[in-house]
């Protein structure tokens, strides 16, 4: 059988415009299903919005500063449903300013560097003991780095 190669591309030629134009609505769709599927299955964030501001007549401001090996914070005692900013720094080396619930369990955290003020906002719902323990290896005596915060 003898082929016209001419018309046998152009044949071809309209069967691949065709499916190049059904593949690139299908890619887009697939990218389009990609984002939604990707956006609707994450979880919202686990930490409260850092970047809220509160006037300063409803929080409560703690100083927080990490020593080899203590730490030096004031107030100590807060009060339960009321935001409290923590304003966390270091004086030495870096630590980890971590704060546990009675069962041990991590509610907040930040970093505590020297030569800058971390920013952590957290509110207690509920009146405790809370320990503060550090987060970070920073020397020998790094595990006696134990504090408390009494929420009234
Ligand atoms: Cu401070 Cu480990």
């Amino acid at each position: 059988m003898i082929v016209n190669s001419k018309e046998a591309e152009a044949d071809y030629q309209s069967v691949t415009k065709k499916w190049y134009g059904f593949r690139s609505k299908w890619f887009l769709f697939l990218i389009t299903l990609g984002i939604t599927i990707t956006f609707l299955s994450l979880n919202p964030f686990p930490l409260p919005d850092q970047k809220k501001e509160y006037s300063s007549s409803e929080y409560q401001v703690v100083t927080v500063d990490g020593h080899q090996w203590y730490w030096n914070i004031a107030p100590v005692t807060i009060k339960a449903g009321q935001p409290v900013e923590f304003q966390v720094s270091a004086a030495d080396v870096n630590h980890g300013f971590g704060i546990y619930d009675e069962n041990l369990k991590l509610v907040a955290q930040t970093q505590a560097m020297p030569g800058y003020t971390n920013k952590l906002i957290h509110t207690f719902d509920k009146p405790g003991k809370f320990k503060i323990l550090c987060l970070e290896y920073c020397g020998l005596a790094h595990h006696a780095m134990i504090s408390e915060l009494t929420v009234e």
